[in-house]
């Protein structure tokens, strides 16, 4: 098993005329889970969107699964969920993670197991568009989920999600992680840093922070994952 499951060295994209990532550089360790984290346009969205193969990158190297990102023997080993949905409305549920799961060519009963993993049994026959936001983003997810990639990237797959929700993703993210599968997920909620085994903090484009939940509040002197940010964020501002 490679010990890394993502290397990226010296990244740059620039979007437009935005300088949007300025040489970021870091390792994502095989079966860890990796929080991203850090303000709105800090350039979360864009390192995943490298990482999946869909930024074009200015200079630097992404490395994924041993691969350069982007290549095409990684299309079928990734799941990446962006942040606005991307499965189809006007079908079921179940008619959603039939689909995605032929494009990636998972056996078909995949799509049971991922059913219950999303806890969307009871919703398999309605139409997306039928759903609750939260109903909606784990319809996403399952289809990310399904012939079990070894990398998942997951651009804020809680938002909207109660408490309790959360919680449940957050075991099933760990039970995906403890056999195997790596997991980068970004967030804006500072608790969910705290079920990272490594947290990367971007601002401006900048990585501010590449530790463990425990090494950021030693850092910051601080006893909660938000005023660790405040303190990491304000400082450098
Ligand atoms: N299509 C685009 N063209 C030009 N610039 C863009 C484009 N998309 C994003 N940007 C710029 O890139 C920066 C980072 O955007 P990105 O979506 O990666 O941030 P983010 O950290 O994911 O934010 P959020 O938390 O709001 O999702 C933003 O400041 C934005 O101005
Ligand atoms: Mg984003």
């Amino acid at each position: 098993m490679m010990k890394y499951a993502v290397e990226v060295d010296g990244l740059v994209v620039h979007r437009g005329r935005n300088d949007v990532l300025r040489s970021i550089s870091t390792t994502v360790p095989t079966g860890a889970i990796v929080g991203l984290l850090g303000p709105s346009g800090s350039g979360k969205t864009t390192l995943m969107r490298a990482l999946v193969g869909a930024q074009r990158i200015t200079a630097g190297t992404a490395t994924v699964l041993g691969l350069p990102a982007g290549h095409p023997r990684l299309r079928s080993r990734i799941g990446y969920v962006s942040q606005s949905p991307s499965v189809y409305d006007d079908l079921t549920t179940r008619q959603n993670l039939a689909y995605f799961g032929r494009v990636v060519g998972a056996p078909s009963r995949d799509v049971d197991r991922v059913l219950d993993e999303v806890d969307l049994r009871p919703q398999q026959h309605d139409l997306v568009r039928d759903l609750s936001g939260g109903q909606q983003n784990r319809v996403s997810l399952g289809a990310a989920l399904l012939g079990s990639p070894e990398l998942l990237v997951l651009d804020e797959p809680t938002v909207g999600l109660d408490p309790l929700l959360r919680r449940d993703l957050w075991t099933l993210f760990r039970s995906i992680a403890s056999q195997g599968t790596t997991l980068v997920v970004s967030s804006h909620v500072m608790d969910e840093a705290q079920r990272c085994d490594r947290i990367l903090l971007l601002r401006d484009g900048t990585l501010l922070a590449d530790v463990t939940p425990a090494e950021l509040l030693e850092r910051t002197g601080t006893a909660d994952a938000d005023d660790a940010f405040l303190a990491l964020v304000g400082a450098a501002a």
